[in-house]
């Protein structure tokens, strides 16, 4: 242990307490005790420090900072050095802001377009997600602060966030779910990662031994403090016994009890308390010595650069018909859509950023210098509302003006929001509408996208440009104008697959539900990996984007360690291009989506310019997870490595033999047929349950500690039937005005221990017991446990607040 000496002073109490929070965002002191307190904060584009009243939705305001790219947007830069460089800009800025630990990046899987968060998460790839968090990582930990890659794992929807339960082989665990986070744990040694609110299998992620104990701790060697999420803790103790060791946001002194009365009790030992304190003292003492030693001030206009860079090579050019891209010179352009004048630069939830300053495109295109002849500007679209008529004829009639029309599309700032998933994958109505009509009087339209998650693009051949800007940050805009004029080549790549209707989504039939339970049919086939496999038409393939220049592969050398080619700069601009390295095994018999990514690199090169590119291939190359030797194993045999411009754009091609581990076939006499042919919209749920080694678990709403308040209904308290008709009122209310309350979607999904957990001690499990009681139609007695209760914790909070103090 590293802080002994410090814990052999402490008695039980003061150890139990310093391993929850105090406020909703900083953690314990014990002053007598030389133990600071430090202050975590979101998040993944830019820090989110509440100066004031804090909360973890992103609804009350913070101290303002650089707002970069969000990272669905930076994946698509496929750069790990400039991940690398934003990762140390938002360190410097967190630790200039005297936050200890930043609470980003975010790398769960892109399981599906429609998870609200996706805007926050890099890929549905893991290799691509891994690195791209690994390289965030280690820059924002140059600074001495502590990176908190989230949210671990298999958290892919919003909807029952805090409750509802991923059921998943534990293949598509391994392979899937968790190779990003086991390449920043490995890679980027974190000093700490932050559980997800979900189940993983029946067990809450924050208390998962196989998942914290088995896994990170053990096979990733992390040794670092593992942070549950904003009232994600179920049970404390459990979660320290098994490897968690900081539980926020605040819950009080009822926590700190049931930690103790669990020592006292013999349900886990005083020895799992102190191997959660070293870790927590540990990252307590190593980040405050950071932010006491850095400066409070940053270089707000560097970092306006970096993210203004940072968002020109994460653009994705889409479409680019005969080359009308770059805009030229005397070329008369009309500004057309809302998203033009008021941007949609980063989402919605608790990775907001209170931006040092927003760039309009308006004026980056008015400021614009290359000649292009600026002509004017029409909305032609209200965010959330209908197609209006008037708007759609200003719009008409100054196209009718311009050469060219440059169209700000996008999804407004409802659609894209932590805590509720997308209802569809479409634009809206209104702004289809204005292109439409747009189209139809001025052919050249260039449509620039503003999103973070891909969006059905059936009115694609309307626009003769298609330029997606993703969720761009502070910087966003301007980048954009470089990109659009042509004083930049766009570069960027899709890190996420744009299926051509939400209906051809893998995930579909299994995602956001009804009932707790996410079955993960789909298993590996996720993104690319199902489109290939099945041979499903996208709209536009995985790592596929346009340049203006073209670039040719060639001299392919390869091996098993990786590959060598040469790519030659063929056009007349400068630009860069992301080789894409591929893994297949045609005649695999263990079943394998059709190819793989293993490895990337991106090349920046002049006009005819050559060069050598390499791209290794590590220990994950030929890897598949073993579920009855449980381990990796390799399937020995000749594999296909493909190199490609995207995964549907294979250059070169080699042939390497690789020896194999000779393991036992796990799948063995079952019938697994829609797994080995990818085709999982028809997996049986015999099928599943193979691949899961056991039966589908069954979906039951129980009146426990973990029923939530939108179940209440199910109760047998006409209290919990009123409350939970009032929640789902406000919300349906909500909804219908087209302004959903986020904080009653985060009430409506809030299992009922989750009030003693986000009540600043104001609520103990004990009244959560007696609600429990209540909806079990004890009303009486229900309702007398919850007085009583609540009597004795408040008079058990100040006495033990009292002695914390005098410590
Ligand atoms: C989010 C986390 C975030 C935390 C603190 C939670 O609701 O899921 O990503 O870091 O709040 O704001």
């Amino acid at each position: 242990m590293k802080h002994a000496d410090i814990i052999q002073t402490l008695n039980l109490e003061q150890k139990c307490a310093l391993l929850s929070g105090e406020t909703v965002f900083t953690t314990r002191a014990l002053p007598g005790k030389g133990i600071p307190a430090i202050t975590l904060s979101d998040g993944p584009n830019g820090v989110r420090k509440q100066a004031g009243a804090a909360d973890h939705l992103g609804l009350n305001p913070s101290v303002p900072a650089t707002c970069f790219p969000t990272s669905s947007a930076t994946a698509c830069s496929w750069d790990e050095k400039l991940g690398e460089a934003v990762g140390e800009a938002l360190g410097e800025e967190a630790a200039a802001q005297e936050v200890a630990v930043l609470l980003g990046p975010g790398l769960n899987i892109q399981r599906s377009p429609l998870c609200g968060r996706d805007f926050e998460y890099f890929s549905e790839d893991p290799i691509l997600a891994g690195r791209m968090a690994a390289a965030y990582v280690r820059g924002i930990q140059k600074n001495g602060v502590s990176a908190c890659p989230k949210h671990f794992a298999v958290n892919s929807q919003e909807l029952r966030r805090m409750a509802s339960d991923s059921v998943l082989d534990e293949r598509t665990l391994r392979e899937l779910y968790l190779t990003g986070f086991e390449i920043v744990v490995k890679e980027a040694k974190p000093k700490t990662i932050m559980t997800s609110y979900n189940l993983i299998n029946g067990t809450y992620a924050n208390e998962n031994a196989h998942l914290l104990q088995d896994i990170l701790r053990k096979d990733w060697g992390f040794d670092g403090a593992v942070v549950t999420d904003w009232g994600g803790s179920n049970d404390h103790a459990l979660g320290v016994k098994n490897g968690s060791t900081l539980e926020m946001p605040c819950p009080g002194g009822d926590s700190i009890r049931e930690l103790m009365k669990a020592v006292q009790g013999g349900k886990i030992s005083e020895a799992d308390v102190d191997a959660r304190l070293d870790e927590m003292l540990e990252l307590v003492l190593s980040t405050h010595a950071a932010v006491e030693k850095a400066p409070r001030t940053f270089d707000a206009a560097a970092h306006h650069k970096l993210a203004r860079r940072a968002a020109a090579e994460s653009i994705v050019l889409l479409r680019n018909e005969g080359g009308i891209l770059p805009l030229k010179p005397n070329e008369k352009l009309a500004v057309i859509g809302d998203f033009a004048e008021t941007p949609r630069y980063q989402g919605a939830g608790s990775s907001a950023v209170n931006a040092l300053q927003v760039d309009t495109l308006l004026d980056s295109i008015k400021a614009d210098d290359s000649g292009i002849t600026f002509v004017g500007y029409a909305s032609g679209f209200e965010r959330q509302g209908a197609a209006g008529a008037e708007k759609l004829e200003e719009a008409v009639a100054l196209a009718k003006k311009a050469d060219t029309v440059l169209l700000c599309l996008g999804l407004d700032e409802l659609r894209e929001s932590e805590g509720l998933d997308r209802a569809d994958m479409k634009l809206a109505e209104n702004q289809q509408r204005l292109l439409a009509v747009v189209a139809a009087v001025n052919p050249n339209v260039v449509v620039l996208l503003s999103a973070g998650a891909p969006v059905e693009t059936p009115w694609a051949g309307q626009c003769r440009a298609l330029v997606y800007g993703a969720l761009g940050g502070q910087a966003g805009a301007g980048a954009a104008a470089d990109i659009l004029t042509g004083k930049l080549c766009p570069c960027g790549k899709l890190s996420q697959t744009w299926a051509q209707g939400h209906d051809d989504t893998p995930a579909k039939a299994n995602f956001g539900g009804e009932g707790r339970n996410v079955e993960y049919r789909e298993g590996l086939y996720v993104g690319y990996r199902y489109y290939q496999t099945a041979g499903v038409p996208v709209a536009f393939p995985f790592g596929y984007g346009l340049s203006y220049t073209t670039f040719e592969y060639s001299d392919l050398k390869a091996d098993e360690k990786g590959v060598t080619l040469t790519v030659t700069n063929t056009g007349s601009c400068a630009g860069a291009e992301i080789v894409q390295l591929y893994v297949a095994k045609q005649d695999a018999k263990i079943f394998r989506p059709a190819q793989e990514l293993k490895g990337f690199a991106k090349v920046f090169l002049a006009p005819g310019e050559s060069r050598t590119v390499s791209i290794a291939l590590d220990d994950k190359a030929f890897r598949y997870w073993n579920v009855k030797t449980d381990r990796w194993e390799v399937e020995g045999g000749s594999y296909q490595l493909r190199v490609g411009a995207s995964s549907a754009d294979i250059r070169l091609t080699a042939e390497v033999s690789v020896k194999g581990t000779d393991a036992p076939d796990p799948y063995e006499g079952l019938d697994l047929l829609h797994y080995v042919s990818g085709q999982i919209a028809y997996v049986t749920d015999a099928e599943f349950e193979a691949l899961l080694g056991h039966p589908i678990p069954a979906d039951v709403v129980r009146i426990d500690r973990n029923m939530t308040l939108g179940e209440m209904d199910h109760g047998r308290s006409p209290l919990g039937w009123v409350a939970q008709k009032v929640l789902r009122c406000r919300l349906d209310s909500s909804f219908a005005k087209g302004t959903p309350d986020l904080n009653t979607v985060f009430q409506y999904n809030m299992p009922l221990r989750a009030l003693a957990k986000m009540t600043n001690g104001m609520v103990s499990m004990g009244m959560v017991d007696g609600l429990v009681w209540e909806l079990k139609g004890f009303w009486l007695v229900g309702i007398l446990r919850v007085v009583y209760e609540f009597v004795k914790n408040l008079s058990l909070n100040s006495q033990m607040e009292n002695r914390l103090k005098n410590s």
